[in-house]
């Protein structure tokens, strides 16, 4: 076997791979031989020697523009939209209905990230978010689906995107989630498709040799939220792909949510409704920036496409450009909720290399071949490739963006206690969400009142009006479940 290994590796370089191949046990060498045999080999050295090559999206930054778009009803800035036809929110609302109520709809959550700025040892679903039930982000968007299938009558299919760093556990706890809740937060199992996205193998930055994780295993991490199509699209001789389940049970669109934000509006009819009438085959929430220089994914138009550029790459000239009413011309930050039409993502599927690979360097922990010893590096050693989603953006047909405000969209919980977009300032936005909307529906809460409410008691502030008597009192901690 070894001999074989050998023949795959030599064209590429990468017989270092088997250094500690005689001391391993069989059983190593049954999973390195595995990971050996996954790897494309010659589409790594494709990609480490292109790595210095510029992205397609960022050839077009100079010429970006700002994106067509609507926007959602609870934004209160009036900045200019380029709206590509008139759409109103009424409008949007009535058609997101009528494609729910004919069961047309599916949800997806990706959840196969590492979370490694979080520091939690779990995936980042099971982390416990909720600032008074400390209920999961798991909990949040499973019961946000389950009030969709209750209000529009059908099962929604959730489809749930693991990756080899979080799929055992995050099955686990699915099945049998904490404190008695019921397996899946009460979806019917047949209704969770869990599927496990690929993986690609860390790359050395100084010479592109694969790297060690172990003496008997190849770095591997996932390849990005990207890798979601291919991952939809994969089915084996005893069952079918998820894209074609989801096409069999008669979905012809799908909300996309990536796992770490808790007040997304899951199943909003109001933003399928855009996409719908817009004629849009992948329409985007994005978020209006602050200022020119500020840390997100721009969408941007050029040549009649959308692309996501990030701040780093989006020329200085360029972000500081503005429209007639002084407003920012670049001013959409992709927050990564998006609708996709089935279509689309069965059209795209067909071509396994449609999205491009992305490089991060980073610091990656290795076996050093010469030595046998692990070295955790203190500056970036290593290269990663992963795909995102939001490259099918360009290849969708009247692609949109839906302007939507953050404080009822957008809380991340990215990184540590302490910091930006962490925990705190997660469970303050929640609360202060959740207060809003008692408020709103005329009930009396103290101002730094705790405001936690579950989304089967209430998924939207117009469910929850219907709930609360006008001049009803609460106190400073309010948990509705
Ligand atoms: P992030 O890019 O924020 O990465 O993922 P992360 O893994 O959560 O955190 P860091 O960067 O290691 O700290 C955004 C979303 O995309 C998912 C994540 O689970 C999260 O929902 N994701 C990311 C995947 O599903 N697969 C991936 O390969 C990467």
């Amino acid at each position: 076997m070894k001999q074989q290994l050998l023949n795959t590796l030599k064209p590429f370089g990468q017989e270092h791979l088997l250094t500690f191949w005689d001391d391993l046990t069989a059983a190593e060498q049954k999973t390195l031989a595995g990971q050996i045999e996954s790897i494309d080999f010659g589409r790594i050295a494709g990609l480490y020697s292109r790595r210095n090559e510029p992205a397609e999206s960022l050839s077009v930054a100079g010429c970006a523009n700002d994106p067509p778009g609507y926007k959602f009803s609870t934004v209160t800035d009036p900045s200019p939209v380029r709206m590509p036809k008139p759409i109103t929110a009424a409008e949007a609302v009535q058609a997101g209905e009528n494609a729910l109520q004919n069961g047309k709809a599916a949800c997806c959550l990706v959840a196969g990230g590492q979370g490694t700025r979080l520091g939690f040892p779990h995936p980042k679903g099971m982390f416990p978010i909720g600032p008074l039930s400390k209920a999961t982000l798991f909990q949040f968007h499973f019961e946000k689906v389950k009030a969709l299938s209750q209000r529009y009558h059908y099962s929604v299919p959730y489809c749930i995107m693991t990756s080899p760093a979080t799929h055992r556990e995050t099955v686990d706890f699915l099945r049998n989630p904490p404190d008695g809740a019921k397996p899946y937060f009460g979806l019917a199992e047949e209704d969770v498709f869990i599927f496990c996205q690929g993986t690609m193998p860390a790359v050395s930055l100084e010479n592109g040799k694969v790297l060690l994780e172990s003496k008997g295993s190849i770095a591997l991490s996932p390849d990005g939220h990207g890798g979601m199509l291919a991952a939809m699209a994969k089915g084996t001789a005893e069952s079918p792909s998820v894209l074609a389940t989801l096409r069999q049970r008669g979905i012809e669109y799908l909300f996309y949510n990536q796992v770490d934000n808790p007040l997304v509006r899951i199943g909003s009819p109001e933003f399928l409704g855009y996409h719908l009438l817009s004629g849009s085959e992948l329409t985007s929430q994005v978020i209006r920036k602050k200022n020119p220089a500020e840390r997100v994914g721009n969408i941007i138009e050029a040549s009649g496409k959308l692309y996501v550029i990030e701040y780093s790459d989006l020329p200085e000239s360029v972000a500081k450009q503005t429209l007639a009413d002084g407003s920012l011309k670049i001013w959409a930050g992709s927050i990564a909720v998006h609708v996709f039409s089935i279509h689309l993502l069965e059209r795209s599927a067909k071509n396994a290399d449609l999205l491009p690979f992305h490089i991060a360097k980073k610091k990656v922990p290795f076996i050093e071949t010469a030595t046998g010893h692990l070295i955790k590096p203190d500056k970036e050693n290593a290269i990663k490739f992963e795909r995102f989603m939001f490259d099918l953006l360009p290849l969708a047909v009247n692609a949109a963006v839906v302007e939507v405000d953050a404080a009822n969209h957008y809380a991340p919980l990215k990184n540590a206690p302490g910091n930006a977009d962490s925990p705190e300032t997660v469970r303050r936005d929640i609360s202060a969400m959740h207060r809003s909307w008692l408020n709103r529906a005329g009930a009396v809460t103290a101002a730094d009142a705790v405001a936690e409410i579950s989304p089967l008691f209430a998924d939207s502030p117009e469910m929850l009006a219907g709930k609360i008597q006008k001049g009803e009192t609460f106190g400073t901690a309010v948990l509705l479940r």
